[in-house]
């Protein structure tokens, strides 16, 4: 049992949005040593971080896009291998040098982070293009629910609010060295620092979320099984939590609907995984 709830809070997904198009994603590791992307499932950590598509009931439809960063860890290092984008059963690399993509967005439009700034990528037309000027090494993207804002994580750790069409940031001076950022549907931001504990941003300064473990072996934003709406979803090791932006949280359980929504989207995407590696081996 305990193992089906590291699973399921492993991989991340969302059963419901209320954008169809809303993309889901999948992060993995490979091993140098053997050009093999590790399981999926065993993924737990924001390190091996994935999640899946959001519509439980057109999983992997033809018309969805999941996006996957591919990259090798060497040491504690990450090399990243560039996005592919899965649609219509077929996977392709579309940006070499790409490190992460916002996972909710409007319009068929993504946000791509790449080494040298962010491109925008429509699910449609399929066509990426560089968006707006900056230039900044990416590890993080996200979307403002209700404006076409973004948020980036840049590799030095610094968060910024991105805005006018990509050619301008402003710094979040009070998210230090975040490791990691994630939104809720209000558009509060949350961060995980050097220590792996999780923050929320408001008008008074970082607030730290109250009633985690204190030295968990890993911490994540993976995106959640549940409709997170008002709140976020945060991995403390193995143990997932709901968090609010009062900076409050509360251990997450997992009900049997959600095992067996999660049961069928691990055999699909087992299943695109292979193919990606079949794919990225030739
Ligand atoms: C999920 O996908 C199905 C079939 O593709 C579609 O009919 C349904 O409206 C979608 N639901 C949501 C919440 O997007
Ligand atoms: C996780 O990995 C271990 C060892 O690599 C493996 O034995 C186990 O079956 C994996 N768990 C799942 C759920 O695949
Ligand atoms: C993350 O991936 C690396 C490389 O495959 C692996 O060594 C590590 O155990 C993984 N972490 C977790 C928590 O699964
Ligand atoms: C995750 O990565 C960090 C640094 O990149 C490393 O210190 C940590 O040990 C890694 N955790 C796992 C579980 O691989
Ligand atoms: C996929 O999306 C395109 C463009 O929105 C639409 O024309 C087409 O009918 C969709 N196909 C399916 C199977 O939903
Ligand atoms: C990006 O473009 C804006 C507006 O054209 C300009 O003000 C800004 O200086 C540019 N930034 C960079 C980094 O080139
Ligand atoms: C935020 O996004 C969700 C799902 O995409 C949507 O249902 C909700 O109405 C949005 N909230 C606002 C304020 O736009
Ligand atoms: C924080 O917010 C949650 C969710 O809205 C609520 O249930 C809880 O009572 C709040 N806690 C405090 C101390 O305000």
């Amino acid at each position: 049992m305990r193992v089906l709830l590291v699973c399921l809070a492993g991989l991340l997904v969302c059963l419901k949005t209320a954008d169809s198009h809303s993309l889901p994603q999948k992060d993995y590791d490979t091993d140098s040593s053997k050009p093999d992307i590790t399981n999926p499932l065993n993924d737990t950590s924001g390190n091996n971080s994935s999640s899946v598509p959001d519509n439980s009931s057109g999983i992997f439809d033809s018309n969805t896009t999941i996006f996957i960063v591919r990259y090798v860890t060497r040491g504690d290092k990450k090399e990243y291998k560039g996005i592919y984008a899965h649609k219509n059963g077929k996977v392709k690399k579309i940006l070499v040098g790409g490190r992460a993509f916002s996972d909710w967005f409007s319009k068929s439009r993504a946000y791509l982070g790449h080494k040298d700034g962010i491109y925008v990528y429509d699910t449609e037309t399929e066509k990426l293009e560089k968006y707006g000027n900056l230039s900044d090494s990416i590890i993080g993207i996200l979307k403002e629910n209700r404006t076409d804002d973004l948020y980036i994580l840049t590799e030095d750790h610094v968060v910024y609010k991105v805005i006018e069409e990509g050619t301008k940031k402003i710094k979040i001076n009070e998210a230090e060295h975040a490791e990691q950022i994630a939104l809720d549907w209000d558009d509060n931001l949350y961060y995980i620092g050097a220590n792996n504990q999780p923050y929320v941003v408001t008008s008074d300064g970082a607030k730290k979320i109250e009633g985690l473990p204190a030295n968990p072996t890993s911490a994540s934003f993976s995106r959640a099984p549940i409709t997170t709406e008002h709140r976020s979803w945060f991995m403390s090791g193995k143990q997932p939590y709901i968090i609010y932006p009062n900076a409050t949280s509360e251990p997450y359980v997992f009900n049997d609907q959600e095992k067996l929504e999660y049961e069928k989207r691990i055999r699909a995407l087992q299943l695109i995984f292979l193919q990606l590696r079949n794919q990225a081996e030739e």
